[in-house]
């Protein structure tokens, strides 16, 4: 049988990035003690006031069909939270979805056509490369340099701009590095965009899990307006990654052009999640801030403990769940290490090859389990590169 090009552009980028996070569910199956800091699952329960929300509106009937847009009142919680970063957003600029990654995929499919170039920052997050050859376009890589603490920089963007380039795909704070541009580096890389007429698609789903510096977005700068998009949910901010509950919010005229495809593909999100996600946007909830501190605490545990080990070397987030480890000083690559990590010591990371070329001398490891685990963890990963260190300086 024939099948459409899509599966084969696609054959390659899906489950095949997780294949050692299946393979140590698997031993952790068979009994083995195994300690996973592979995904980004927060490991906190959902706050039970939004459970609570959820369930009454099951119990009053919101099950029923909705639209393409969203719920009247979930669209305005979300124009009013972007509102207080820009005074001119209201309804029309709003898209729900369910989660970023489908307003990702929406939305590259209403900027993108074959042959397109999207510029996107390696290392970059696992699901990208799909969702930009989803479209037909190509991924126009733009290195994202250990030494300028991965900020993808003007320059770099520059030189790696080709005449196809028509969007520039942006994370921050970033996975898997926790960069968090400042408004200068946003002020240079929105300069370029001006300059060659590009679209800025930028993910935002970890703006509440910034440890330190300030947030600054392309969406805030008013003259970078008409062509700036955000994706973003309720996944890390609230610990809700099963409600997919998500948004896009851009101009007005891309959110009119984007409905048909959002109905096409959809038909609308469910309403009792909506009315939770409104009642999330517009209530203090304190789960995000309970996060920040614990993945803090614990990206600081891993700087001491893996820094002590003289081997392997922490690269400190400014945010996020995740923080990445330079493991070249074993000989090794991240891929390898990973897998020897695994087998050997039961510890199990995202290989630093699932995020791109420029992340292949690392791995990636959750800040979701306790910091006993972490202390744990780090141990065993010492021990790991204690083990081949010796072995690589005999060797020279
Ligand atoms: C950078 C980034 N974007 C998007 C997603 C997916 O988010 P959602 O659950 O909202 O689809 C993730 C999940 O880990 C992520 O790290």
């Amino acid at each position: 049988m024939r099948y459409s090009t899509i599966t084969d552009r696609l054959a390659d980028l899906g489950s095949g990035k997780w294949a050692l996070h299946i393979r140590a569910r698997e031993l952790a199956r068979e009994g083995r003690d195994i300690i996973e800091l592979t995904i980004g699952e927060p490991d906190l329960p959902v706050d039970p006031q939004l459970i609570s929300v959820c369930q009454a509106a099951m119990n009053a009937g919101r099950y029923r069909y909705s639209n393409g847009r969203g719920e009247p009142a979930v669209v305005e919680a979300i124009a009013a939270k972007y509102r207080q970063r820009r005074a001119d957003v209201t309804v029309d600029n709003v898209m729900v979805f369910p989660g970023t990654q489908t307003a990702l995929f929406a939305v590259m499919l209403g900027l993108c056509e074959p042959g397109d170039g999207v510029l996107v920052g390696d290392p970059l997050y696992a699901t990208y490369e799909a969702v930009i050859r989803a479209t037909g376009a190509e991924p126009v890589y733009v290195p994202l340099r250990p030494e300028r603490g991965f900020h993808m920089q003007a320059e770099d963007l520059e030189r790696a701009l080709t005449p196809a380039c028509r969007v520039l795909l942006l994370n921050t704070p970033h996975n898997p590095t926790g960069a968090t541009l400042t408004r200068n580096e946003i002020a240079a890389l929105g300069a370029v965009a001006r300059r060659h007429d590009l679209w800025i698609v930028c993910d935002e789903v970890y703006e509440e899990l910034i440890f330190g510096g300030a947030f600054a977005s392309p969406f805030d700068d008013p003259d970078l307006a008409e062509r700036t998009i955000v994706v973003s949910s309720i996944s890390k901010s609230h610990a809700a990654p099963g409600f997919r509950s998500g948004w896009a919010v851009g101009p007005a005229e891309f959110a009119r052009r984007l409905l048909p495809v959002s109905e096409t593909m959809l038909f609308g999100v469910q309403p009792f999640i909506s009315d939770m996600t409104a009642y999330a946007l517009s209530n203090p909830i304190t789960t995000s801030a309970t996060m920040r501190a614990a993945y803090q605490g614990r990206a600081s545990r891993i700087c001491t403990a893996l820094s002590g080990g003289g081997v392997l070397a922490p690269h400190r987030p400014e945010a996020g769940m995740f923080i990445v480890v330079d493991v070249s000083a074993t000989g090794l690559d991240g891929e390898t290490f990973a897998w020897r990590l695994l087998e050997e010591e039961g510890v199990a990371v995202m290989p630093g090859a699932s995020f791109g070329e420029q992340a292949k001398d690392f791995i990636r490891l959750s800040l979701t389990v306790t910091e006993t685990r972490i202390e744990e963890a780090c141990r065993r990963m010492n021990a790991l590169a204690a083990r081949i260190q010796p072995r690589k300086e005999r060797r020279a």
